[in-house]
């Protein structure tokens, strides 16, 4: 086997971590996000998870793989044997978000060429459905759509290649020029949108708070949401990205480095999206509230509408906008992947280049459906039910075991501050142990109660008014086949005994 790869320095790390972290989930996921669930007032929720549950957790995955230096499942098989399908579960569900994240990527790549003239025309939406995606029904594939095909094979060639040069060489050096050129990118556009006429009407939607809505369940759903899948916690990534660390390291102040620099990037971007969304209503004559969109249709619809409005340099303005999403984007893939390669590369011995092969190639292979006419339901459903039913339920799994079935964070607590500026307190261990898998508890109980009923024809629909047959094998089936094709991976032998190696064992 080949010896483990080290980070070069700790700028390095903070680097790639914060490269990680900061994604498609901060700059078109956040502000809708945000919006949607009492403005102003979701900042409670919002700093309540990212304080009690998103910095602890991201502390204790970095103590997690640190400590035992293993991609998440042989660091979850060295905490205690029986736990390593935990971490296999944890990789699938970052594997299955690896093959539609590329594909947002791949979409941004097309729209920042389509921004040199414009080419969505007066009607952004029906050129995204009708022109560029060519829509097909849920559930059919029907064909390639060569638009989105071309650029994927760019994204994954590109992927591949910085994953084929290793931690160091690749990762590391890819995350140093590109985390700094987004920010400097970002910083113009937030800075411009502020400037436009409009911009203080759509600060004042966005930070507005709205109490009204504070004690509903999915209000806290929508915050605990966010921040896992926002510090890429809870999905293997940060536990492989640790295993990198040498053993002289900080922890603690590296994780509050992290998780404030996401944050921060996620309000500029709230900041950047409601200016330019204030702009737009002013223009339209209507209220804020009538132009707010999320996700896909804030990027790829409402965007590309905004920008046909921009005063001046519109061009200049759509491609700075979509080499942002692309510049986050590859960062955060990078370290989706980096999770299964690692992975294959412990448990089987591969050497990087075999395991780039095998684990990047299977998911660019599968990248491929949501590449097809029907691809955008796929993507839709696959997004909402890997987050909900795989990273909401791991972080409570993890946290779980971790607290309760393996009592360790006592061991980690001590370890993290052996080596760490900051001394970790009750805060952490409370945190952890109490408020985290009692809220979170009482949340997926109430998510699957009310998805679970779903599951029989009731008048309560489906998500998003899909079918029934589409949601069981494009939503379920995917999030159940992930658990179960990690427990089986799990269950495989090991190249070498998992349990010898350079690893604190205490
Ligand atoms: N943390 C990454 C994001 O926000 C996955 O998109």
């Amino acid at each position: 086997m080949e010896e483990r790869s080290q980070w070069g320095t700790r700028a390095g790390f903070i680097m790639a971590a914060i490269g990680s972290a900061v994604g498609l989930g901060n700059i078109w996921r956040f502000p809708a996000v945000a919006y949607e669930n009492g403005g102003g007032a979701f900042f409670i929720p919002y700093l309540f998870a990212l304080l009690t549950a998103g910095i602890p957790i991201l502390i204790m995955e970095f103590t997690m793989g640190h400590k035992y230096r293993g991609a998440a499942p042989l660091t979850y098989r060295r905490m205690n044997k029986k736990a390593e399908g935990v971490g296999w579960w944890a990789v699938m569900v970052a594997f299955v978000i690896a093959t539609y994240y590329s594909v947002i990527i791949a979409w941004a790549i097309s729209y920042t060429i389509f921004s040199f003239n414009l080419k969505w025309g007066e009607d952004p939406t029906a050129f995204l459905v009708g022109d560029y995606l060519q829509v097909a029904d849920p559930g059919t594939f029907g064909g390639l759509v060569p638009g989105v095909a071309i650029p994927l094979v760019v994204v994954w060639a590109i992927v591949l290649f910085i994953l084929f040069l290793g931690v160091k060489r690749g990762l590391e050096i890819a995350n140093r020029i590109m985390i700094p050129t987004l920010v400097v990118v970002f910083l113009i556009i937030v800075f411009r949108a502020i400037t436009l006429p409009g911009a203080l009407e759509g600060l004042d939607a966005f930070f507005k708070p709205d109490f009204s809505q504070i004690l509903s369940g999915e209000v806290w759903v929508a915050a605990y949401g966010q921040i896992f899948f926002s510090l890429s916690i809870a999905f293997a990534i940060m536990i492989t990205y640790s295993s990198y660390l040498p053993k002289k390291s900080d922890i603690t102040n590296n994780a509050f480095i992290t998780g404030f620099s996401n944050s921060g990037f996620e309000l500029l971007a709230g900041i950047g999206v409601f200016s330019v969304l204030g702009f737009m209503a002013a223009q339209q004559g209507v209220a804020v509230d009538e132009v707010v969109e999320g996700g896909v249709g804030l990027a790829f619809m409402v965007f590309p509408a905004i920008i046909n409005e921009f005063p001046a340099f519109n061009e200049f303005f759509g491609v700075l906008f979509f080499l942002s999403l692309v510049l986050a984007g590859f960062t955060s893939l990078l370290s989706i992947c980096e999770t299964y390669i690692a992975g294959l590369q412990d448990k089987f011995g591969l050497s990087r280049t075999k395991a780039v092969l095998f684990g990047g190639g299977a998911s660019a292979l599968i990248a491929f459906i949501y590449a097809t006419r029907g691809g955008l339901n796929f993507l839709d459903a696959a997004d909402y039910f890997i987050n909900q039913f795989g990273v909401a339920v791991l972080g409570l799994v993890e946290v779980v075991l971790v607290a309760w079935v393996f009592r360790k964070l006592k061991t980690f607590k001590d370890h993290a501050n052996e080596i760490s500026d900051i001394r970790l307190g009750n805060w952490w261990t409370i945190s952890l142990g109490v408020i985290t898998p009692i809220v979170l508890g009482y949340m997926l109980f109430d998510l699957f109660r009310t998805n679970l009923l779903r599951l029989f024809p009731t008048d309560n629909g489906n998500y998003e008014g899909y079918p029934d047959f589409f949601i069981n094998y494009s939503g379920w089936a995917v999030a159940i086949g992930a658990l179960v094709i990690g427990i089986v991976i799990g269950l495989l032998p090991w190249k070498k005994n998992p349990e010898e190696g350079d690893y604190d064992d205490r």
